[in-house]
């Protein structure tokens, strides 16, 4: 038997059906409620809405569990790479040997940038932050590929998904050579995903930079750990604009505007100003801690806290293994870890932080992996846009697949109520 909830309005009862997911999620089906009863639902950020239903990445923040496709983040973590979970979140399914060969070479066919782009790149100037030359160059390459925006599309979709996974990289690497006046380096064919986009940021012309295995790992683990995560501030918006039939492209090159927020993928830059802060103030962190508990400092402890997480990141625990791991290998003893350190362990005992159920996320360590290996830190929200890109990807295709409606929210308006214009001699 269907099940429902019922709800009591203005005396007369309504049935509304119950949607169950397969890991026993349960929501209340209001999509008919305006109709039945001329009342809205309102949820201020949507903390409380299910925008969609989805068959990516399943979390319970309640108890820290975080899995692509089913499998768990832990498991990918140890034995996958970045592509390899790129094609799990896309096609479904982890590829075969065949199947990982035809992907790789996708990604490699389709890795250079149209050479017109470059005269794009000259535009910006030297200060301008790469997530805007990032959304912006996206953009400007959906230009390149009209069949973009044909219904063809459809048919060359995995073509399409290679071709952003790919450029994605060289503009990323290509934005950092400009902001630092160097030539543009162009990708190796022969090089794997994550070593080709360290190639293209740090060889020069006339000398190959140095791969070493615990660096690419190192980076490869980052874009694996952000590679998806359900509805978050930048898949819904990506969503959002994928639901008005926009490009896929276009919808990507939002959903790096929507990451580029301190809140959002802006917090591992953040994270690292505030660590650098805490180093040059002389502050073992404490001092922080309890601005940070102030409401009128306008401070928070970044990288702390998520809405869905009421538990320990899992993505924060393997990145911070991780970080102890190439820190140690690479010999580098960075004052900002112990710092880190301490902030965590003082956070997790502080009685604020306690009851708000305010754990480390992700960000938290992984500005500190990639200051060792040389990522500056106005890149940093960058390799999160590289690493959620197949996420994205993904959901862009749910919403292509679905033919759901247009997304668009209602509101309760509180402004004026029937007002008349006045002429300027009028106006006080
Ligand atoms: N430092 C201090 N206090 C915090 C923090 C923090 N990092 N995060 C939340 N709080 C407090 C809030 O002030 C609020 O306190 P109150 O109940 O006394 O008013 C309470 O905890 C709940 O916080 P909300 O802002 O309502 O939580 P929300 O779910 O809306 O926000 C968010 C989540 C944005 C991640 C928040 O925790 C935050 O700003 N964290 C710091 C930025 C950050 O690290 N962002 C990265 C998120 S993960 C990602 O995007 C990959």
């Amino acid at each position: 038997m269907e099940k429902t909830a019922e709800l009591i309005l203005d005396g007369k009862t309504y049935k509304l059906p119950i949607v169950e997911g397969t890991e026993q999620e349960r929501a209340i089906d209001i999509s008919s409620l305006r109709n039945q009863t001329g009342y809205i639902t309102l949820d201020d950020g949507y903390g409380n809405t299910g925008s969609c239903k989805s068959q990516i990445t399943f979390i319970d923040g309640e108890k820290g569990i975080l899995r692509y496709r089913g499998i768990p983040i832990e498991e990918l973590a140890e034995k996958s790479t970045f592509i390899e979970v790129a094609h799990l979140i896309i096609m479904g399914k982890l590829p075969n040997n065949t199947e990982l060969r035809q992907f790789s070479d996708l990604l490699t066919q389709n890795e250079l940038l149209d050479e017109a782009m470059k005269h794009h790149f000259e535009g910006f100037p030297a200060h301008a932050h790469p997530m805007a030359i990032l959304s912006a160059m996206i953009n400007a390459a959906s230009c390149f590929h009209p069949e973009l925006l044909t219904d063809q599309f459809r048919d060359s979709f995995v073509v399409q998904a290679a071709r952003l996974l790919a450029k994605v990289r060289t503009i990323a690497a290509f934005a950092y050579r400009k902001s630092r006046g160097l030539p543009a380096i162009y990708p190796n064919p022969d090089l794997k995903y994550t070593a080709n986009f360290l190639h293209m940021m740090f060889s020069l012309p006339n000398r190959d930079y140095e791969l070493k295995p615990e660096v690419v790992k190192a980076l490869d683990l980052i874009f694996l750990l952000h590679a998806d995560h359900e509805q978050n501030c930048s898949t819904a918006t990506v969503r959002m604009v994928a639901s008005s039939r926009a490009n896929l492209f276009a919808s990507a090159a939002a959903g790096v505007c929507a990451l580029w927020g301190p809140l959002h993928g802006g917090a591992n830059q953040a994270v690292l100003e505030m660590l650098q802060e805490i180093h040059k103030a002389g502050d073992d962190g404490s001092r922080f801690i309890a601005a940070a508990k102030d409401k009128n400092s306008g401070k928070r402890l970044m990288g702390f806290g998520h809405r869905v997480y009421k538990n320990y990141d899992p993505r924060a625990k393997i990145i911070k293994k991780a970080c102890d791991e190439v820190l140690t290998k690479l010999h580098i003893n960075d004052p900002l870890l112990d710092i880190a350190k301490h902030l965590e362990e003082a956070a997790l005992r502080d009685p604020y932080f306690v009851e708000r159920k305010l754990y480390p996320n992700v960000d938290f360590y992984s500005g500190i992996i990639m200051r060792a290996i040389g990522i500056p830190v106005e890149m940093f929200t960058v390799m999160f846009a590289i690493g959620r890109m197949p996420g994205w990807i993904a959901n862009y295709k749910e919403v292509m697949e679905d033919p759901t409606r247009i997304y668009r929210p209602r509101q309760i308006y509180t402004g004026a109520t029937l007002n008349h214009y006045s002429s300027v001699k009028d106006r006080k």
